[in-house]
């Protein structure tokens, strides 16, 4: 899984970000592309910051509290003048994955180049949050292994699929019970859930402000953030 991007900034061969393509998990379609080392490294971005990057990978159902919760965290980082950035679902939709849908081969091609954004993020010295359902534990895995241990931190926004559906924020459940939205999580396409994450918050519970101290706790606890005694 340590295939890449130590703190000292040095990609081992596997590291560079794929180049895309049609294929899914497919190898780059170009050749005579070579990578080009960064004149700045990501440990001395990390220093001149004061704080070290990571990647928050919030999954769960829809209506679980993903965007909530990343939001919420997301604003206490930034009131801690730490550089950090959420990647929502529904705006990559919008632009870098406005030519995918939700099939099986479509979710997994959205979640890979998440990944690989998340990763430049991540190289950019940046605590970058995504919130995405991302339902399958295949393409959770593959976009934690393109980092180093550590740097993926894998949180699972745990409510209950009636918890979700009675929020039903966005009135999708209700279009889905109806037979209007195909592929819907939890109702007529599945949900694989985290068997390790890092974190596994009872978002359909607890207080989001509960919920924020357990990100937080676990990231000054790793040393992703500085603790309360310093920040
Ligand atoms: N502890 C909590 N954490 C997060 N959200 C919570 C919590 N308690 C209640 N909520 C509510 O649950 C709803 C979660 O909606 P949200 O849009 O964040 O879900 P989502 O997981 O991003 O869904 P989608 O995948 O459709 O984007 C919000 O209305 C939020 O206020
Ligand atoms: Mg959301």
């Amino acid at each position: 899984m340590t295939s890449s991007n130590a703190l000292d900034g040095t990609p081992s061969p596997a590291s560079p970000p794929s180049a895309g393509g049609a294929t899914p998990g497919a190898g780059p379609k170009a050749t005579n592309i070579v990578w080009h080392h960064s004149s700045v490294s990501r440990a001395a971005r990390a220093h001149q910051r004061g704080h070290r990057s990571a990647i928050l990978w919030f999954t769960g159902l829809s209506g679980a509290g993903k965007s909530t919760l990343a939001n919420a965290v997301h604003s206490a980082l930034f009131e801690q003048g730490l550089a950090t950035y959420v990647l929502d679902g529904d705006n990559v939709r919008h632009g870098l994955c406005k030519d995918l849908g939700f099939s099986d081969a479509d979710r997994e091609e959205n979640i890979r180049r998440i990944g690989e954004v998340a990763k430049l993020f991540l190289d950019a010295g940046v605590v970058v949050l995504t919130a995405f359902v991302s339902p399958f534990r295949a393409d959770r895995d593959r976009a934690r292994a393109l980092v180093d241990a550590g740097d993926f931190i894998e949180i699972h926004c745990a409510a209950d699929l009636d918890v979700c559906e009675q929020r039903d924020t966005k009135g999708l459940y209700a279009k889905a019970r109806a037979g209007e939205i195909k592929e819907f999580t939890g109702i007529s396409s599945p949900y694989e859930e985290p068997q390790t994450p890092e974190l596994r918050i009872d978002t359909g519970g607890q207080s989001l402000e509960d919920c924020v101290d357990q990100v937080l706790g676990y990231l000054q606890h790793n040393g992703v953030i500085p603790g309360p005694a310093q920040g």
